[in-house]
């Protein structure tokens, strides 16, 4: 029978490092019930010390979930591991699927002189204090040597047997700066466990950032060479180039059981919901040609191809669409849909609201839309849910009203009204498109003084009545927010995104960075 392969979903901790992609508790929890029904069997849910925020989001994870693991990261201070321990004991104390602490240092000479500041044996001392402290909340405590690619191999093998000594679980040897390639990777994963002594205790797990473009193939390196966990995020979302991504190594895994002794327990049906779930909220679209996830994965674009799929699936499909969710996206509700069809699919979707007032204005939101709009799809019902989300109370700006004209030969105008803090504010202004026009008059009566780094456009679903789910992001003082904003009207969306961002700018929170 064929081994295990653990999925380790790191979307909301390491993914949500990336710039601009961080978010709201109700944010968070509507991934993690998508994590939970594709199959994962951990979810990094965050790093509690980063913030109290943080820390009560990982926690409500803690306490919703019940059929994935629930992990907290933690550097190897007390501090950190009292925050983690902390915010997983709902599912350690629990009947779920139990609670993790991932604990982690560096081990590079690099990063251990230059970072850390502390001598090999102050690193290995703190590791194993550490992981004391942890095994105190949770029996599954997961070490990491940070920059393993760049360690010492006698020095790692020293750390991970003092580590598995002092109760650790399960051994992550990441490759944090991307720098590995396959056969490299796979040699250094194979002689950890050949030289650690009782290897065979633990589970050894890779954790590996893509900025050579070869997360995927080193991690499935590592698990030719005995990984049994690896680390990956949704459409391989995570800091500067990104993580492995999930959906690449589970249909490697599964479509190439010729070479793979192993498998995992995804449901596969739930990776394009999951993709499409993740891009709306973080506001990073999908590339068209991203294998799996992508538009065009699935597309015969060529006549020959064309006439080969005809003629017999397999000359140029190894994966048939439906396998990864694509043609999930059933049609949902149309306008003749009444409030209890309304909430019965929010709730299929895994999406509470709160309050009354949220359910109502939600349901308000979708008859507009469904005026707009025949067929209403899942991924239209989670753009509208994250919008109700742009415009809940709490969020200082609100729009109320966009009139643009836009003429061939005449200067684009744009005139709103927005409520800030509830009061209506009007603005005018104009620009080399409608766009344009929008975002200056905008800022001549916000005056945010914030820098627009990015702003795109793609249709939630097709035809030429979609939606149109726009990201913007902007930053100031060094902060970076990504605002998302969805409309039939584009340059509605467009504005409702710009508020957005200028929202989650206004709501000003100190985080802590786990690796700087
Ligand atoms: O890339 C990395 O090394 C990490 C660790 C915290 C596991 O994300
Ligand atoms: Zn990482």
């Amino acid at each position: 029978m064929n081994d295990r392969l653990f999925i380790f979903d790191t979307t909301l901790r390491d993914g949500e490092q990336s710039p601009g992609a961080s978010m709201s508790k109700d944010e968070k929890l509507r991934i993690a019930r998508q994590l939970e029904k594709l199959g994962v069997d951990v979810i990094e849910a965050g790093f509690a010390a980063a913030s109290p925020g943080d820390a009560d989001a990982i926690k409500a994870i803690a306490e919703t979930i019940q059929g994935s693991t629930i992990c907290s990261l933690a550097r190897a201070n007390e501090r950190d591991i009292h925050a983690a321990g902390g915010a997983i004991t709902p599912a350690a104390r629990g009947n779920g699927a139990g609670g993790r602490i991932h604990t982690f240092i560096a081990t590079s000479p690099i990063h251990m002189e230059k970072k850390l500041r502390m001598q090999p044996d102050q690193v290995v001392e703190a590791a194993v204090k550490a992981v004391k402290l942890a095994l105190e909340y949770t029996d599954d405590v997961e070490f990491s040597a940070e920059d393993a690619v760049r360690s010492d191999m006698d020095f790692l093998v020293r750390i991970f047997d003092e580590v598995i000594k002092a109760g650790a679980t399960t051994l992550n040897v990441p490759d944090t700066v991307g720098y590995s390639i396959p056969a490299l990777w796979g040699e250094r994963m194979k002689q950890l466990i050949a030289q650690v002594p009782n290897a065979n205790q633990v589970v050894w797990s890779t954790h590996c950032h893509n900025d050579l473009g070869m997360a995927v193939a080193n991690s499935l390196a590592a698990v030719m060479n005995g990984a049994r966990q690896v680390e990956c995020t949704i459409n391989g979302l995570g800091e500067r180039a990104g993580n492995a991504s999930l959906e690449e190594i589970v249909m490697a895994v599964r479509t190439r059981k010729d070479i793979f002794t192993c498998d995992t327990r995804i449901d596969a049906t739930q990776i394009v919901p999951a993709s499409k779930l993740v891009s709306t909220i973080t506001g990073y679209p999908v590339q068209p040609n991203k294998a799996i996830v992508g538009a065009n994965a699935f597309a015969h674009e060529s006549g020959i191809h064309q006439d080969g799929v005809l003629k017999h699936r397999e000359t140029y499909e190894i994966m048939r669409a439906e396998d990864v969710g694509w043609h999930a996206n059933r049609l949902t509700l149309g306008k003749l849909s009444g409030r209890n069809a309304f909430k019965t699919k929010l709730a299929e979707l895994g999406i509470v609201l709160e309050s009354d007032d949220a359910f109502n204005s939600a349901f308000a939101s979708f008859k507009e839309l469904a005026d707009k709009k025949r067929e209403i799809f899942d991924e239209d019902l989670q753009a509208l849910v994250s919008g109700e989300g742009y415009a809940a109370e709490h969020e200082r700006f609100k729009l109320v009203m966009l009139k643009v004209c836009s003429e061939t030969g005449v200067v684009p105008q744009a005139q709103l009204v927005f409520s800030d803090e509830g009061a209506e504010k009007q603005a005018s202004g104009q620009g080399s498109g409608p766009v344009d026009a929008a975002f200056k008059a905008l800022e001549s009566v916000v005056n945010s003084g914030a820098e627009l780094l990015l702003y795109s456009v793609n249709n939630i679903t097709s035809g030429t009545d979609a939606q149109g789910e726009v990201t913007v992001r902007l930053t100031h003082e060094g902060r970076v927010v990504n605002g998302q904003g969805a409309d039939t009207d584009i340059v509605v969306a467009s504005a409702k995104a710009y508020l957005h961002a200028l929202n989650k700018l206004h709501n000003k929170s100190e985080r802590a960075h786990p690796q700087v």
